[in-house]
């Protein structure tokens, strides 16, 4: 059988590992999919020191590569968003199946693409943009789609879990370890994406979309980074028995989705709270198979040139018979449910809040008192002495699930209380039970 040909474009830390995997497994890969694949063309400004390309065909206009004639798949991995998108939607143009690692490309305008995708019957291929290596796509696209799917949950951003995994274990500062991340190359081009959480929404907006069968709805997430979980949060909430990780949440309820990335305690014996470093997991709930739990690592030049290359494949298997190809979000493009993606305020959660309080007979009562009046049930409550001179305390509680709109008004009664000084701090809870 003639070879796949691909095109490469971009020969960066993910170019590259494609290129060095493609080329170093290329006779295990030809045993799985009976036939070769071959790097045709490479599109890239700058040789990658790594690879050894001499070999392939090389422009430094991506575009050639998508309107290059012996090409059959084109593979975008030079991130980033208007140029990304230009480059996919021409090499759709140009009748070539497409696999990127680009999950801001797919989050922002994967209908858009998909859509294009399906008018000129061709495949969109996007296993490496969500938790790098491990093959989550897939097991939720194709592996469970007997399931109606209630929950995904998962730690989605290498980048930030690495950052918490090391201050939390070494103690070590945010911006070294940022720097280390970036250095190993881990870290988005903006490293914002990853620390604010902008990456791990784009990444949760692609799997709620297969999950739920809904359309793709980035700017509907909500998202909350790390930056501001301060040594103290970790501290206490370790002492609850709880872990601080940022997850990426979304959930199907009655009135709608709930789209959610943000710092969340998890009890510390969860699977999930165990998963450091820059591994990712994720969690997914189906209401046969029940929970189930992916892991691996989540970013990282091999790894996800890993995804990368099991994209290729799959599509090259689907060259024969390219009406028998899982659509773009595994389901009919006119079976897709315009379900309400649920603003924050009405999203249900439990909460951890820390407050700086007198220190005095009654205060205690005022302030439980408070969240009582609001109908907010109280689980744990830690109390620290931490400024004696002030007669200042930190009072620490967990409470039960509640409407996100009722805690904002409980937290403002809270704050006009006298007896407590500035601000309270709230992070989400959530026990993924
Ligand atoms: N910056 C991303 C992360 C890379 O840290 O997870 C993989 O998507």
């Amino acid at each position: 059988m003639k070879p796949i040909k691909v095109g490469i474009c971009g020969l960066g830390t993910v170019g590259g590992g494609t290129f060095n995997v493609l080329t170093r497994n290329a006779e295990e890969i030809r045993r799985r999919l009976g036939r070769e694949i071959r790097v045709e063309m490479i599109g890239a400004r700058r040789p990658n020191p790594d690879c050894d390309t001499a070999s392939v065909r090389t422009s430094a206009d991506i575009f050639d590569v998508a309107r290059d004639p012996d090409v059959d798949v084109v593979v975008e991995l030079i991130g980033g968003y208007d140029t990304a998108r230009e480059l996919v939607l021409t090499a759709i143009k140009n009748g070539k199946h497409v696999v990127t690692a680009n999950k801001a490309l797919i989050a922002e305008h994967g209908n858009e693409i998909f859509d294009a995708a399906a008018a000129k019957g061709v495949s969109v291929a996007y296993e490496a943009g969500v938790a790098g290596g491990i093959p989550v796509i897939k097991a939720v696209r194709e592996g469970l789609s007997a399931n109606k799917i209630s929950t995904i949950a998962g730690i989605i951003n290498g980048t930030g879990n690495f950052i918490l995994s090391e201050m939390r274990d070494k103690g070590r500062d945010f911006a070294d370890v940022l720097a280390e991340a970036q250095a190993l190359g881990y870290a988005e081009a903006d490293p914002t994406f990853d620390v604010e959480g902008i990456d791990a929404a784009h990444k949760l907006t692609i799997l709620a979309a297969i999950a739920f069968g809904i359309p793709l709805q980035f700017e509907k997430a909500y998202t909350e980074g790390i930056s501001k979980v301060s040594p103290e949060d970790v501290r206490y909430a370790e002492a609850l028995g709880y872990r601080i990780k940022h997850l990426g949440i979304a959930r199907r309820r009655a009135e709608g989705i709930e789209l959610r990335v943000h710092p969340t305690l998890i009890p510390s014996s969860r699977l999930i709270a165990n998963v450091d470093g820059v591994m990712n997991a994720v969690m997914v709930d189906g209401d046969a198979v029940g929970p189930t739990m992916y892991y691996g690592a989540g970013a990282g030049a091999e790894p996800t040139a890993s995804a990368v290359v099991a994209d290729i494949v799959d599509v090259a298997r689907s060259f024969e018979h390219p009406e028998c190809a899982v659509t773009g979000l595994g389901f009919g493009s006119n079976e897709l449910q315009d379900l309400p993606i649920l603003p924050v305020d009405q999203i249900e959660s439990a909460y951890y809040l820390r407050l700086d309080a007198s220190d005095k007979p009654g205060v205690m009562t005022t302030i439980t008192g408070v969240l009582s009046q609001a109908g907010i049930n109280i689980e744990a409550i830690l109390q620290k002495e931490v400024r004696a001179d002030e007669q200042l305390a930190h009072i620490i509680m967990l409470t039960h699930s509640v409407q996100e709109s009722q805690m904002n008004s409980a937290i403002t009664d809270l704050e006009a209380l006298d007896v407590v000084s500035g601000q309270v701090t709230r992070i989400r809870m959530d026990h993924l039970d």
